[in-house]
């Protein structure tokens, strides 16, 4: 008997198939289906099945093929488009499965699931309106659908709605009282409304429900830090971490949190938790981790001495090459050393003894892979830290001759080895040597190659390229321009990015003291960033205001080169950098929303000109973020700079270099202070933290009078330390205290080292 076209195998056949499903198999009913599908080709029910069976092995092509057979088949079947619309929806094409889901309701006007999944596509796209309404339809169709009154929710808490919200929390609820997700988002609702305490208890009742669901144990951790809660937190965040180690904002919390955090007890899992925070490319800024980082490396029992030289006599090959292997094995530290410089006198010292270990037995270390992985990374971080390490006669007479060994290999055509190339780029960078421009590094050296070579070329086009504002006339602009284009301030290479704010909700995290509400109202706000240096600073800014544009001006070319270089990688564009110096801006006629200047006004002969300059540049009701250093913090630096008689200038690399060397081992209180910032352990930032050639310093009070000079309100200090803040509402408890400066001198007094950083705060034209 012939097979009609469109006929279908008898139910029960179908039934039996279905019902082998949930106890796996997946391949075998394939073939039973394949079986099936020579006498009934045009089958769709055999079609539809397929295509969930491919769904449910991942394999997307051959699912969406079944289904769209099955659609050809059946056009008007509605069904087939929803499940189409999913198979799109889980493989995160969005516009593909509203499409099908609008299709399927065609078909399927009074189907629940098909509004709730046309309003889950809407959602993904950002088109919260019509999310909102096809929730609002499923519920219409099915007024105990939970999971509608929850998403909906989630949507009216996105729209600020937060009471409507709460009650389709609440109902939710009261259809079923172990709807986890019900307590944890009314937690997200009373955590908006400030009330910590109920959120708390919200998160830990979903977290007794489902104990293993994601996100639970963040959200509760992001309410103990919103109550200065920070080691409780950052227990909460670890437990996160088991559940779901690659969740970002997690990932940026953690790293976040990691500036407050030293462990006394070794702990694998937290070695994990920050080894991965590292690895991201925006998830913290390095130099915030790395104590964290050192005080878990250094309480792993295996890494007792890790990070301090062998007592071993340096010519004991075997016990040296012992210590350099076990140190390798340390992925932690070996990810640390690449990225920042590590302040940590231990790890200077252990650095400085494998860098010429290295040197003093290159021949013999050819064929340890280990050790060149440690060289390569030693070599990035000398790249980082300037070259600061010291190195001795007898190693700068082996790199003499290594650079001679090695341009003459490349003259002959040859490679090096490539312990060579990474042991002589730990004493001077790669873009010196042009004929190793066409080389073929080797997948090991791959990282050093990108950094020390092809960045640095990038950076040369870009700032040949570099637009330009008016000249460098001044003389301390020029003076302060020449610090910068030699020390680039700071090198950097990882930084954190946090999600992009509206300015409302910016005032809100910053607690900010807001006198002219209409700069809330600013949706695209136009940004000045007068001095961004290297770049971080604008790049973190232009990424925290939403829908910004960015104006970043600097008088070093290689700053900005830099900066530009950072900012094309990251796939930031809203930024425009420009040479300028901050005294030629009244020229541009420009004014802007926001304008931030870090750590620059004290750089100029004249600070108060610099800032009335950039006052004239806000708007009426905008505001300004300014960083001066405080007299009280720089004590010591005062202290040590005195002694120079304004000679700073004079100093070249390598007198930097010895002279660091020998304030290290000076006995000198003020020395000691100074080296213990985390500024002191590369070049460009000593130089920048102590021996710049313009510092002007302040105290609170002076800045209580520019402030009224320019006609600028106070809105309240941006602390790095967490911890301060916390301290501060102890001694002064009364309400809104942290907005009155006279408090902050007090507090100042007591707590020398609060603005160590320098005073960074944010202030309002007040009209
Ligand atoms: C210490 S860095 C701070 C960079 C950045 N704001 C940050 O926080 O990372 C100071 C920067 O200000 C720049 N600078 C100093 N005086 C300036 C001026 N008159 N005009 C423009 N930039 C200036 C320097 O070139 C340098 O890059």
């Amino acid at each position: 008997m012939q097979t009609l076209y469109g006929s279908e195998p008898d139910d029960n056949t179908l039934r039996l198939l279905f019902e082998k499903l949930p106890f796996g198999g997946a391949e075998q009913i394939l073939d039973e289906i394949a079986q099936l599908q020579y006498d009934f080709p045009l089958s769709i029910n055999l079609f539809n099945f397929k295509g969930a069976i491919w769904n449910r092995l991942g394999d997307v092509v051959k699912s969406t093929r079944c289904y769209r057979r099955a659609i050809l088949l059946r056009p008007d079947e509605g069904q087939f488009y929803s499940s189409l619309g999913n198979v799109f929806y889980l493989t995160q094409n969005y516009s593909g499965s509203t499409k099908l889901f609008c299709r399927a309701k065609v078909n399927q006007p009074n189907n629940r699931n098909t509004h709730f999944n046309l309003g889950n596509s809407y959602r993904e796209q950002g088109d919260l309106e019509r999310a909102a309404l096809c929730y609002k339809r499923s519920l219409e169709l099915d007024n105990r659908f939970i999971d509608g009154y929850n998403s909906l929710g989630l949507i009216l808490l996105e729209l600020k709605e937060i009471n409507e919200a709460e009650l389709l929390f609440n109902t939710a609820l009261q259809i079923d009282k172990a709807f986890s997700k019900g307590y944890n988002n009314l937690g997200l609702v009373q955590k908006h409304k400030n009330d910590h305490e109920t959120a708390l208890k919200n998160f830990k009742r979903a977290i007794c429900i489902e104990p293993d669901s994601p996100n639970l144990y963040f959200n509760l951790g992001e309410t103990h830090w919103k109550e200065d809660e920070f080691l409780i937190a950052f227990k909460c965040y670890l437990k996160e971490f088991v559940i779901c180690d690659d969740n970002k904002e997690l990932l940026g919390a953690i790293g976040l949190s990691l500036l407050l955090m030293r462990f006394t007890k070794p702990s694998f899992l937290v070695e994990q938790v920050i080894h991965q925070v590292l690895k991201r490319k925006t998830s913290c800024k390095p130099l915030h981790a790395v104590t964290a980082a050192l005080s878990i490396i250094k309480n792993n029992y295996k890494n007792i001495e890790l990070i301090n030289p062998p007592k071993e006599n340096e010519h004991d090959f075997q016990g040296g090459l012992k210590h350099l292997r076990r140190v390798a094995e340390n992925q932690l530290f070996m990810e640390l050393i690449t990225l920042c410089s590590i302040p940590d006198k231990g790890c200077e010292d252990f650095l400085t003894f494998a860098r010429r270990f290295i040197t003093l037995n290159l021949e013999k270390l050819l064929d340890e892979p280990s050790v060149l992985s440690l060289s390569s990374a030693i070599a990035l971080q000398c790249y980082v830290n300037d070259f600061m390490f010291v190195d001795m006669p007898e190693e700068r007479t082996i790199v003499s001759k290594l650079e001679e060994t090695i341009l003459t290999s490349l003259a002959g055509g040859a490679t090096p080895p490539s312990i060579f190339l990474s042991c002589l780029a730990s004493y001077k960078p790669i873009i010196k040597y042009p004929s190793m421009r066409s080389i073929k590094f080797p997948l090991e050296l791959e990282c050093l190659k990108r950094r020390q070579l092809l960045e640095p070329l990038e950076q040369i086009t870009l700032r040949e390229t570099m637009p330009s504002h008016g000249k460098i006339v001044r003389m301390v602009s020029q003076k302060v321009q020449a610090q910068y284009e030699q020390n680039p301030y700071p090198k950097w290479v990882k930084l954190h990015l946090s999600k992009p704010m509206l300015l409302d909700e910016i005032a809100v995290v910053e607690g900010l003291k807001i006198f002219d509400k209409s700069i809330l109202k600013v949706v695209k706000p136009e940004v000045l960033i007068a001095g961004c240096g290297t770049g971080q600073h604008s790049i973190t800014t232009a990424n925290s205001f939403l829908n910004s544009r960015v104006l970043a001006i600097d008088l070093s070319l290689n700053s900005l080169a830099y900066a530009k270089m950072k900012t094309r990688k990251l796939g930031i564009n809203n930024i425009d950098y420009l040479h300028a110096d901050i005294l030629n801006l009244d020229k541009l006629n420009r004014q802007f929303d926001i304008i931030e200047s870090i750590g620059v006004l004290h750089h100029m002969a004249d600070p108060l000109e610099g800032w009335q300059i950039l006052r004239r540049m806000l708007r009426p009701s905008g505001m300004m973020r300014i960083g001066l250093y405080s007299a009280r913090a720089r004590k010591s630096v005062t202290a040590v700079r005195n002694r120079f008689k304004g000679n700073y200038s004079q100093l070249g690399d390598d007198e930097l270099r010895s002279l660091r060397a020998k304030a290290r081992n000076s006995s000198d209180n003020h020395w000691r202070t100074v080296l213990e910032s985390g500024d002191a352990y590369s070049l460009s930032e000593f130089r920048d933290l102590a021996l710049h050639v313009q510092e002007h310093q302040f105290t609170i009070s002076q800045i209580e009078d520019l402030l009224s000079d320019l006609n600028l309100k106070f809105c309240g200090f941006v602390l790095t330390d967490y911890t301060m803040r916390q301290k501060f509402k102890k001694h002064f408890p009364e309400k809104n205290t942290e907005f009155d400066l006279k408090k902050w001198d007090v507090f100042e007094k007591n707590n020398e080292y609060t603005f160590a950083g320098m005073y960074q705060f944010w202030c309002q034209s007040a009209t």
